[in-house]
């Protein structure tokens, strides 16, 4: 990659970079960023509840941590015999552990007590090897009748890792409201026009390169009513994602100052999910997820995994692969599965997600609830979907294949070759077999 590839970039409307509609008009499926289609897993590890957004317990550098050889993830759950339509509602953060990353266990819920009405998604940080504090979103005001949609940025601190009898993760914890939006550049829910705002999915990176420290997060550039801003197209200005930070001056991860958002799509796309970070080769890559609902009119995208790149924290960032897609479902199962984070594993990228609605072509994903209940249970995951193997490389990427449902490999572990490597190998050893007899022949 040559440092022209940074040029092509428009700033965004508030923040220092953006992601326009001439790079997502460009959105397309190709090779490089379809995953393989996905089957339901033999068994089922975790059968009691439904499990969606998954995120791993992460030491300061980014590394996933692993606790006396225990690898820890948490997730959203809900009841496995609850509608999975309905599952948002009730979220539910659950801890669950494995010592070879690919059988996990459930250690219950995280939290006895936790702030909002219930708990969406969020990460985790391991600090000096024993302590644990779980971000996650608030959502829905504590004392409300009615579920509510407000969201809150909470840090919890006070968790601790017991493994002398088989693996607890305890208390007591400690909630602390972190961030809430302040209306200049994060949009609050009374000033949101459109769809339901965002203002959610905490997510704690230190940055390698200056020490900084950083709190990524889901939200909404307020855009005035009435303003010029998507030469004054009211619908498109609806559609107002962004990417907030904050910093925390001292490195205490719950201390943190909001800044300007790190990117933002206005008139482009209304819900920048879980965003987070993969620092590699020097560079900064910036992932989310997005659905096909959310692009503003006009424009067509797809449940994908986007992403960013950029050559310092702050951006600018420019679309990976152009318009910005990296990995989305196949045409005949285009909901697959959702909500992907991206690690890196080697020199390689790994991507998990969770299972989704695996059975399911409609045009919309809402059009599920027009199936009877029963086809909606049978058709949804609920479970981590394949983890994807991703080749990453300046500006562009590129799905090499997958691993299993939850197989998320310990640190070190070296990966089975892929379909390409295998058929690359195959070739050379048909190429100097016949080299050889040729060599043979000839003498
Ligand atoms: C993505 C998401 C998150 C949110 C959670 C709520 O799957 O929309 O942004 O925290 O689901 O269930």
């Amino acid at each position: 990659m040559t440092d022209d590839s940074f040029n092509g970039g428009s700033p965004g409307f508030r923040a220092r970079s953006g992601w326009t509609r001439a790079q997502a008009s460009g959105i397309e499926r190709t090779d490089e960023t379809v995953a393989p289609i996905f089957y339901p897993p033999e068994n089922d590890q975790i059968p009691d509840v439904h499990i969606w957004d998954t995120w791993f317990l992460r030491n300061r550098d980014g590394t996933l941590a692993e606790v006396d050889g225990y690898r820890v993830c948490f997730s959203l759950t809900a009841p496995a015999d609850l509608l999975p339509g309905k599952r948002h509602d009730v979220a539910t953060i659950r801890c669950f552990y494995s010592s070879d990353g690919r059988n996990w266990h459930d250690a219950g819920p995280v939290f006895e007590e936790a702030l909002g009405q219930r708990q969406w998604a969020g990460s985790a940080l391991y600090d000096d090897d024993e302590s644990v504090y779980v971000f996650y979103t608030a959502a829905g005001e504590d004392d409300a009748e009615e579920l509510t949609y407000a969201q809150r940025i909470v840090g919890a601190s006070g968790g601790t890792i017991d493994t002398d009898d088989g693996f607890t993760l305890s208390g007591p914890w400690t909630h602390h409201e972190l961030l809430s939006p302040d209306g200049e550049r994060y949009e609050r829910e009374d000033q949101s026009r459109g769809m339901i705002y965002t203002f959610r999915d905490p997510w704690f990176f230190e940055d390698p390169e200056t020490g900084e420290t950083w709190l990524l997060f889901e939200a909404n550039s307020p855009v005035p009513e009435g303003s010029d801003v998507c030469d004054g197209d009211a619908a498109q200005q609806e559609f107002n994602g962004s990417v907030g930070v904050a910093r925390s001056p001292t490195g205490d991860p719950l201390k943190w100052e909001l800044e300007e958002p790190l990117l933002d799509a206005v008139g482009t796309n209304q819900e920048l999910e879980r965003p987070h970070v993969v620092y590699k080769d020097g560079r900064y890559y910036l992932f989310i997820s997005s659905h096909l609902h959310t692009f503003a009119p006009g424009l067509e995208g797809f449940d994908a995994l986007y992403g960013f790149v950029a050559e310092t924290f702050r951006g600018e960032y420019v679309p990976l692969n152009g318009s910005g897609l990296v990995a989305t479902n196949p045409e005949n199962a285009p909901f697959q599965s959702y909500s992907w984070m991206a690690f890196a594993h080697g020199d390689e990228v790994l991507v998990q997600s969770f299972f989704n609605y695996f059975d399911f072509a409609g045009p919309v994903l809402d059009d599920i609830a027009h199936l009877s209940e029963a086809e909606q249970m049978r058709r949804f995951g609920g479970t981590l979907a394949p983890t994807l193997r991703l080749d990453v490389d300046g500006t562009r990427t590129r799905i090499v294949g997958k691993l299993g449902h939850w197989e998320i490999p310990m640190a070190g572990e070296s990966l089975p070759p892929t379909d390409e490597e295998l058929i690359r190998r195959a070739r050379e050893a048909a190429d100097a077999d016949a080299s050889e007899r040729y060599h043979g022949g000839s003498e």
